[in-house]
């Protein structure tokens, strides 16, 4: 039986809003409407995405004090920043200081010979096998298990926030209390409020966790992606290999532990947000499961979870027309890229029966998200599990009906009340 994570900090931990507070931009209402504007007037704007929102004051959005930013809204356009790594790179997470020592900062061959490393345990046959056999379903059966006699429950705190934490914290092999404690001390650390010194205790603390279960690993491995790790060949530029020392393995282990921990819940509260607010999409996915993976792929599209992302530009360039210097942060909109009617028909609404198309959701290019397969089996396993065991949830009505809300960079639902039976 896998280990199950107490009640406690898990409300704090993932609450949309708070989540926006301790990014340091705040709640926004709805950013989408702004962003369709802005595009229609151009694909490159000077400015942060968050002066350009109307928040002249957001410091969070991946700002870097005293830089040139610009945003890029446009489907083609943000495409050509993830893939043109010769003219912008990652430097920026640099800039901001988190994740500096992971692959999400590293360019070039160095970020391919980590990531080579670690991709093969994030494969889509790895994701349907392995991660959904000894990982994903045993959390899914227990979790929704819990629901057992229950008339009405809030997915999003009972179901949703628990189950990505649990598949990575589970899947590197860490006991719950260890994922928990590891993510309460990483978000303490890169929380705008929290005082330099305690961001860096926090962050040693929560590093320190991991570099115990690496420890044990080394003398007695166990079938987890940190056993694998600590057995890992690193290939250096010359051409010999050696282990991964210590604080490599945590490296990776703190990205995608937050990383995995700290997205997926969102995304399927999106999605299952999509469906329960357009019923006639529900019914035809409850009676073909395989339209299932569709409207995944359209949540994603319609409301991706982290909307914005960045880049820096590593010389004087130009994109899509407009010149950018070199040393230029610049934002990203994924939320209106996927939106960009150039590409998509009434890119507004959610619709799983739309052609399918690759949106931007999961990035694109190099740094192009590593999880993603492991996210579309945590979701199709946990909203599955709902419908064959509840074919009619429904919203709550006496309950306040449900929204998507958050910050610029980071968005999904509240609470998400439904009646099972
Ligand atoms: C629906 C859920 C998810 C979404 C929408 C998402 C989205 C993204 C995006 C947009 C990036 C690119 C970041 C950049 O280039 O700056 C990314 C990178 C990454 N994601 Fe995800 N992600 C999700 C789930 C996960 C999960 C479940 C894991 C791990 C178990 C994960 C691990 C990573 C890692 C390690 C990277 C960095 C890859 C690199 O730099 O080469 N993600 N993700």
């Amino acid at each position: 039986m896998t280990e199950m994570l107490g009640e406690h900090d898990l409300d704090d931990m993932f609450d949309i809003d708070g989540d926006a507070e301790r990014n340091g931009g705040g709640v926004v209402d709805d950013p989408y409407p702004i962003w369709a504007e802005l595009l229609k007037q151009g694909p490159v704007h000077k400015g942060g995405i968050g002066g350009l929102t109307g928040r002249e004051n957001d410091r969070g959005t991946m700002y870097i004090e005293g830089a040139v930013h610009y945003s890029v809204l446009g489907f083609a356009g943000v495409s050509e920043v993830f893939t043109r790594k010769e003219d912008f790179d990652s430097g920026h997470y640099q800039d901001m200081g988190t994740f500096t020592d992971t692959i999400l900062a590293m360019d070039g061959s160095g970020h391919r010979r980590y990531r080579d490393l670690i991709q093969e345990h994030f494969q889509p046959a790895q994701a349907s096998g392995w991660w959904r056999e000894n990982v994903i379903s045993g959390l899914v059966e227990e979790l929704v298990g819990r629901f057992d006699g229950k008339d009405a429950v809030d997915l999003n705190s009972q179901l949703f926030a628990r189950l990505p934490m649990q598949t990575v914290t589970a899947g590197f092999g860490l006991s719950a209390q260890e994922g928990l404690d590891f993510r309460k001390g990483l978000l303490a650390a890169m929380n705008h409020l929290t005082p330099p010194q305690e961001k860096m205790e926090q962050m040693q603390a929560a590093t320190e966790i991991l570099e115990n279960v690496i420890r044990e690993r080394q003398t007695e491995p166990r079938d987890d992606v940190i056993s694998r790790l600590v057995k890992a060949e690193m290939k250096e530029e010359d051409g010999t290999t050696r282990l991964l020392t210590v604080s490599e393995v945590a490296s990776f282990c703190k990205l995608i532990v937050f990383a995995g921990g700290g997205t997926t819940w969102k995304q399927l509260g999106i999605t299952t947000f999509g469906l329960l607010n357009n019923p006639e999409q529900l019914e035809a996915v409850r009676a073909d499961r395989s339209l299932l993976a569709k409207a995944i792929l359209e949540g994603a599209r319609w409301y991706p979870n982290d909307p914005v992302f960045a880049r820096k530009a590593m010389r004087d360039t130009e994109l899509q027309g407009t010149k950018i210097p070199k040393g230029a942060i610049i934002h990203l909109c994924l939320g209106a890229a996927n939106r960009d009617p150039a590409r998509w028909e009434n890119p507004e609404k959610f619709d799983l029966f739309r052609p399918v198309q690759r949106s931007l959701a999961f990035a694109a290019g190099a740094h192009s998200c590593l999880g993603q397969h492991v996210a579309r089996e945590e979701m199709l396993g946990a909203i599955n599990a709902l419908l064959d065991r509840y074919p009619n949830m429904r919203w709550d009505p006496s309950m306040p009906p449900a929204k998507l809300s958050g910050g610029l960079i980071s968005r999904g639902p509240g609470p998400l009340h439904v009646l099972l039976n």
